[in-house]
């Protein structure tokens, strides 16, 4: 089949869907063709002489790169084009595909155009996370370098320095940096913190979770007495999620945290409870206690942040605390976030494709989770439910 890679059009996307080296097994075993827009790879650090040498078509006109494509494969949601002057989804030919991420339960109405305009749907961020969808897992892929890039933003907007050192003018003793939820970015944010030398105490509510923290070097700060509902033992739901707690557990939570957070130098907040809004975990009257030149790099910005005063791009400072909302922070490394999203799509399309041709069992387990829109309706249930 055509495969189309576009550039990415949102501001500040510096992904590309594809790199050079799943190029070669698109084409080969695969059997599909590769076109990609010229430039698209760039901002990654990808050129145009790369995708040709592995075997794409580079192209410089977006428009006919939309419409002759089977399959369109990008990073972001389809948005308007500005190229264009149309939506993306009006740019592509009916009945071809769209691949790459789409946020359905935020964004039914952008499943109902899809539909519309016969487009069929695979939301990346839909695969549903069993064993076999491992290896297309994006949100894992992403989270864990975001949580990697979080937590040297906080060092380097920290007046200190991370490790203990030792030096001939005296002893320089560790940063302290609290990490507040640690289940993808906040495991990855553990260990990235503990390398460069930091001390590093660890909040979360699973009770699963602390051994996983201890064997990563950090300090587990037990949460409060749990609430027991009928049948339930933990804050953990079935899924290994975190359940969303009480506002009299959160507030024993900020109780417990205040202590930790009056010597914090860094904290990174990565706290969520998937569909919720982000718990809040540090209010106004935690940041009073908390040492001016302190640094909170705030993960959950984008679903309402874990401090009160968080906003999404931008640092607010309060009593000398820097509060940095993050956003989009797999765009910053976007060299091997390109790479391991491009694997997990590879991966995708690997297990899709039947002689040359991706082919969609509606039967199938991974397709039942990820295929949003097919012959012009919505069809992935929990989309459908919320357009009633
Ligand atoms: P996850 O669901 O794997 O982990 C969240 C953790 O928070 C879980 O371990 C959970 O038990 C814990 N948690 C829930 N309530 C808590 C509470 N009251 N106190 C302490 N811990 C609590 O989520 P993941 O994938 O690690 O993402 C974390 C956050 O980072 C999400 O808000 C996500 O949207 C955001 N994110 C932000 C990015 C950015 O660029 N800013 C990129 C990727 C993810």
């Amino acid at each position: 089949m055509n495969l189309g890679i576009p550039k990415e059009i949102v501001e500040g996307e510096t992904r590309v869907a594809i790199v050079p080296e799943s190029v070669g097994k698109l084409t080969g075993k695969l059997g599909h063709t590769v076109r990609i827009e010229s430039g698209a790879g760039l901002a990654s650090g990808f050129s145009d002489a790369e995708y040709e040498k592995e075997g794409a078509e580079v192209v410089k006109d977006a428009a006919s790169l939309y419409s002759q494509s089977d399959v369109i494969l990008k990073v972001q949601r389809p948005i308007d084009h500005p190229g264009l002057g149309k939506h993306e989804l009006d740019a592509m030919k009916q009945g071809a595909m769209y691949i790459g991420f789409f946020q359905p339960l935020n964004h039914p109405e952008l499943a109902q155009q899809a539909a519309k305009t016969g487009v069929n749907v695979i939301a990346m961020d839909q695969v549903p996370r069993i064993t076999k969808a491992q290896r297309m897992d994006v949100l894992s892929s992403q989270t864990n370098l975001a949580g990697y890039k979080a937590t040297l933003i906080a060092a380097e907007s920290l007046k200190k320095i991370f490790p203990l050192m030792m030096t001939a003018a005296g002893t320089i003793s560790p940063a302290k940096v609290i990490i507040l939820g640690a289940g993808v970015a906040g495991l990855q944010a553990i260990a990235t913190a503990k390398r460069l030398g930091a001390v590093v105490e660890v909040s979360d509510v699973r009770p699963a979770v602390k051994e996983q923290v201890l064997s990563l070097g950090g300090r587990y700060i037990e949460p409060p007495e749990e609430e027991k509902t009928e049948g339930e033992e933990s804050m953990e739901d079935k899924g290994g999620y975190a359940k969303q707690a009480s506002e009299d557990f959160i507030r024993r939570q900020q109780e417990i945290l205040t202590e930790h957070l009056k010597d914090a130098d860094a904290v990174i907040t990565t706290a969520n409870v998937p569909g919720r809004k982000a718990p809040l975990l540090i209010t106004d009257a935690m940041l009073e206690v908390m040492q001016p030149g302190a640094v909170i790099v705030d993960m959950a910005a984008e679903s309402g942040g874990n401090c009160s005063v968080t906003k999404a791009n931008e640092t607010v400072v309060v009593n000398g605390v820097s509060v940095i909302g993050v956003t989009n922070l797999p765009a910053r490394v976007p060299y091997h976030a390109s790479q391991l999203y491009s694997r997990n799509i590879l991966s995708l399309i690997e297990y899709l494709t039947k002689e040359a041709v991706i082919e969609l069992d509606l039967e199938d387990e991974i397709v039942q989770g990820a295929l949003i829109t097919n012959g012009g309706e919505v069809i992935h249930e929990p989309t459908k439910k919320l357009l009633g």
